[in-house]
C-alpha cells in the first residue's frame, strides 16, 4: 500500500505528463522507493515545465540562439602598468584592507567538479597540484586564507560548494586533514541542487529503475544553494557582507585580493568581476560585454569567431579582448534578491549522452546525445547587478587553472605558472637562479603562501631567514619564519 506521500507524489508527476519516473516503482525494495521518492521531491514540477517548454520543445534540436543584437565589448579598470590610474588603485586597495580586516569579507569555492575532463577520480578540491609537496587544491586555498587572516588580523569564513557526488567526500578530506589548519568552525560546506535530464520531448530519464537521471544544477545554482542552505544568514550574522568567489580549478588565484575587493566595495558595485585579455582569439573563456546597456558575459561556445578574431584597427588588440576568469565579488543581499522569486537566472540548456534505461529497465548508454541537462551560470548575475565593475588583472598573478589532462589548462602548464611565479619573487628580490627565456626556473621548488604570497612578503620571510637555504632542487619553503 503506497504512503500518502508517494501516492501525492506520483499523482504530480502524473498529471505534469511525467509518470514515467515511477514506471519501477512496484519492483523496487521499500527503502529503493524511499530512495526514488525523495528524488522526486527535489524536482520543482512547474519549473521544469517551464524549461521544457523554452529549451527544449520550443526549440527542437538546437538551443536557443543567444542574443548578439548590439553588442559592444565592455569597459574595464585597467591595470595601472596598462594605462590605469594608479592613486585610484592605491584608493581601492586601502578601501579593500579596510573591509577585510572589518571582517566584510568571506571567501567561497565553486567545488561542485568532479574532474571528469582531468581524467581524476574524486573531488577535484582533492587534487595534487604543487609542484613539490604536490598539495590538492583545496590545501592551497586554506594556506592562502591562512596567509590572509595573519596579514589582516581578521577571521575569515570559507565557504565551499559541493555537489552530491562529491560533498561526503570533500568534508571527510577536511576531517582527515585537520582543515588544513584553519578554524573548522569558519569552513562550511553545502551541496548545490541538481536538476533532473530529460528527453527531447521533456520526459525526465530515469539513470536506473530506482534512480532519476539528476545532475548539479551549474555554478550559477551557488546563490539559490547559498540562501537555502543558511549561508546568506550566517554571513548577515557575522557582519560579512561580500564574498570572494572563485572556481577550485584555479591555484593561482588571489583567494582574497584587497585592490579588488576595494574597486567592489568602493564603486558601490553588486557584483565585480576580475578579467584578463585574451591570450588568442580561440582561448576558451567567457567574454566581457555590453548588451543593451547591461554587462554580461558570453561564453566562448556562443560569440562567433568571426567576432572573436576582431581586431582593434589601431592598437591592434582583440575587439573583445576582456576575458572572464571567473572570479567575482558579490554583495550578500544581492545574492539573497537573485535567488528568490522569479527574476532569477536563467538555465541554459546542455546536449549530452544521459545514461539511462529503456522500457523493460535495461541499461542505455547512448553513443550520441540522447537528452538535456540544465544548468544556470553564476555570471548570468551581471545585468542585474548594481553597477557592476569588471577589474583588470594579471594572468601570471591570478590565474592559471587546471582542466585537462593534458595539453592547454593542465597539470602541466599549471605547474608551470606556480614555478614561474615562484621565480618572479626569487628576481623580485634579488635572488639569482637559473631560468629559461619565460622565466620557469630550471629546478622544482615550491613555496607556501604561509612563507610568501606576493613578491613583498616573500622578501620579507627571505630576509628573516637566519640560514638561506640553496636553491636546488627541491626546495620548500613552508612556513614564515617570523
Ligand atoms: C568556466 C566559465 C568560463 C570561464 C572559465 C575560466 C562556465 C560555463 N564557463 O569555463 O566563462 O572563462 O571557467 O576558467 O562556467 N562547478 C560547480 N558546479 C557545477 C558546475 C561547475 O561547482 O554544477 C564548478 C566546477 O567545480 C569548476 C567551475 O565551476 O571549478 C567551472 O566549471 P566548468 O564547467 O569546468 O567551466 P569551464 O568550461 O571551465
Amino acid at each position: 500500500m503506497p504512503s500518502s506521500r508517494a501516492t501525492s507524489l506520483i499523482e504530480a508527476f502524473s498529471r505534469a505528463g511525467q509518470r514515467q519516473v515511477f514506471s519501477f516503482f512496484d519492483r523496487l525494495s521499500a527503502s529503493a522507493q524511499d530512495r526514488l521518492l525523495s528524488e522526486a521531491a527535489e524536482i520543482d514540477l512547474p519549473e521544469l515545465d517551464g524549461l521544457v517548454r523554452a529549451l527544449v520543445t520550443g526549440a527542437p534540436g538546437s538551443s536557443p540562439g543567444v542574443d548578439l543584437e548590439g553588442l559592444s565589448p565592455a569597459p574595464y579598470v585597467r591595470l595601472p602598468e596598462r594605462g590605469g590610474d594608479a592613486p585610484s588603485w592605491d584608493a581601492a586597495r586601502a578601501a579593500g584592507e579596510a573591509a577585510i580586516r572589518a571582517g566584510r569579507v568571506a571567501a567561497f569555492t565553486v567545488a561542485g567538479g568532479q574532474g571528469t575532463r582531468l581524467g581524476f577520480d574524486g573531488p577535484k578540491g582533492t587534487f595534487p597540484v604543487t609542484p613539490v609537496r604536490r598539495k590538492p587544491l583545496f590545501q592551497v586555498f586554506a594556506e592562502k586564507l591562512l596567509a590572509a587572516e595573519r596579514r589582516y588580523g581578521c577571521r575569515l569564513h570559507w565557504f565551499i560548494m559541493t555537489s552530491h557526488q562529491n560533498h561526503d567526500a570533500s568534508v571527510a578530506f577536511f576531517e582527515e586533514h585537520g582543515h588544513f589548519g584553519l578554524d573548522r568552525s569558519r569552513v562550511h560546506f553545502f551541496r548545490q541542487g541538481r536538476m533532473p535530464a530529460v528527453d527531447y520531448s521533456g520526459r525526465i530519464l530515469l539513470e536506473s529503475p530506482g534512480s532519476i537521471a539528476l545532475s548539479p544544477d551549474g555554478h550559477g545554482g551557488s546563490l539559490r544553494a547559498l540562501d537555502r542552505s543558511g549561508a546568506l544568514d550566517l554571513m548577515a550574522s557575522e557582519g560579512i557582507d561580500t564574498l570572494s568567489y572563485f572556481q577550485v580549478d584555479n591555484p593561482l588565484v588571489r583567494c582574497i585580493d584587497p585592490a579588488f575587493i576595494g574597486w567592489h566595495v568602493s564603486s558601490g558595485s553588486e557584483m565585480s568581476s576580475k578579467m584578463v585579455p585574451k591570450a588568442y582569439p580561440e582561448e576558451k573563456l567567457g567574454h566581457f560585454c555590453i548588451r543593451q546597456g547591461r554587462l554580461v558575459v558570453i561564453e566562448y561556445s556562443d560569440l562567433p569567431m568571426a567576432l572573436q578574431r576582431e581586431r582593434d584597427a589601431s592598437s591592434g588588440a582583440l575587439r573583445y579582448e576582456a576575458g572572464s576568469i571567473a572570479i567575482h565579488a558579490i554583495d550578500r543581499e544581492f545574492i539573497r534578491r537573485m535567488s528568490r522569486g522569479s527574476g532569477g537566472l536563467p538555465f541554459h540548456r546542455a546536449d549530452k549522452k544521459i545514461a539511462t534505461v529503456d522500457a523493460s529497465g535495461a541499461d542505455v548508454r547512448p553513443a550520441a546525445p540522447n537528452g538535456v541537462k540544465f544548468e544556470l551560470f553564476v555570471f548570468d548575475a551581471l545585468p542585474f547587478a548594481r553597477g557592476p565593475v569588471v577589474v583588470e588583472t594579471r594572468r601570471s598573478d591570478d590565474f592559471s587553472p587546471v582542466k585537462n589532462a593534458d595539453g592547454v589548462d593542465s597539470p602541466a602548464t599549471c605547474r608551470a605558472d606556480q614555478l614561474r611565479q615562484y621565480g618572479r619573487w626569487l628576481s623580485a628580490a634579488g635572488i639569482p637562479f637559473a631560468a629559461d627565456p619565460s622565466g620557469l626556473p630550471e629546478f622544482d621548488l615550491e613555496i607556501s603562501p604561509l612563507f610568501g604570497y606576493d613578491e613583498v612578503s616573500f622578501a620579507q620571510s627571505w630576509s628573516l631567514l637566519p640560514q638561506k637555504p640553496p636553491l636546488a632542487p627541491g626546495l620548500v619553503l613552508d612556513s614564515n619564519p617570523s
